[in-house]
């Protein structure tokens, strides 16, 4: 039988990343999962052990992608068997306030560009010279349609999911003599945890994101993720944009009164 292919994903303790993981899990592959809430790792990482059994294997370490000391030593632990890592799923993230960027709190913009781009560059610095090295893998960057298009209070938020673009294509340049394919998914809105994020914790706001219309769900999201990393071997997805019906862009959504 063949060995099962790896999936690292990071932020995989909700929303899109959690959701990614039972994908994976389900289709059968060992699952590497980081996030800074461990103890949620831990309770997924048991849910799935009980439904693969012991065919897959698990590992969940508790990371905070902005560390890059803490990011190198998390990959370094990896037992042997886990390093050879097929696919790098770069989903952490997040945003903070919907201010303009004029009136932006330094501390909020520091935490997303940090997150968003050194911190997706800081795990790449990990795992993809490994890849280099064999010949094989594939990375998958969570951008979203605020890669594509700006919508205001979304400045840095945008700026830094553009930087998730620039960084993708230059990664795809870099590695085509490697055979390593490089790719975006760009979801619109998704019901996660994202907004409660957002907005520090203010559930009511957080639901009004998505009020009168339908988000996509997690779930959905993964499934395109999902569909990426099993295309045959000559098949490479540079970008997969993917909306709920209510929405045509950014700032773009069409609501209808409950
Ligand atoms: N929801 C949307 O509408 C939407 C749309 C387009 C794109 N996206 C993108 O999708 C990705 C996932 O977001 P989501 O919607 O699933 O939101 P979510 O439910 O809030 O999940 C975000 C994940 O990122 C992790 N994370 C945040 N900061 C981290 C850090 N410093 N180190 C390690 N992990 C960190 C969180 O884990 P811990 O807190 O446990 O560390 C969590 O697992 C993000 O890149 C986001 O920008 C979301």
């Amino acid at each position: 039988m063949d060995q099962p292919k790896i999936a690292l994903i990071t932020g995989a303790s909700s929303g899109i990343g959690m959701a990614s993981a039972r994908w994976f899990a389900e289709q059968g592959w060992s699952l590497v999962l980081w996030a800074r809430r461990i103890e949620r790792l831990k309770e997924l990482q048991g849910v799935l052990a009980q439904q693969v059994g012991n065919r897959l294997e698990i590992w969940v370490d508790q990371v905070d992608v902005r560390l890059d000391a803490q990011v190198q030593r998390a990959f370094a632990s990896l037992p042997p068997s886990l390093q050879n890592v097929d696919l790098l799923l770069n989903n952490a993230g997040l945003s903070q306030g919907l201010k303009a960027v004029h009136e932006s709190n330094q501390e909020d913009a520091d935490r997303v560009l940090d997150t968003n781009i050194k911190g997706l560059v800081n795990v790449s610095r990990a795992v993809v010279p490994g890849m280099k090295t064999r010949g094989q893998g594939q990375v998958i960057h969570v951008s979203s349609t605020a890669g594509k298009e700006v919508y205001p209070g979304g400045g840095i938020y945008c700026a830094s999911k553009f930087a998730v673009e620039a960084i993708a294509k230059t990664m795809r340049h870099e590695l085509l003599p490697f055979g390593i394919k490089v790719g975006t998914v760009s979801p619109g809105m998704v019901e996660t945890e994202f907004s409660l994020v957002r907005f520090k914790g203010d559930a009511e706001k957080a639901a009004s994101t998505y009020q009168g219309l339908e988000p996509l769900r997690p779930e959905d999201v993964a499934e395109a993720i999902g569909f990426m990393a099993t295309r045959p071997d000559h098949v490479q997805i540079a970008d997969l944009l993917l909306m709920p019906r209510a929405q045509a862009g950014s700032g773009a959504v069409h609501r209808v009164d409950s």
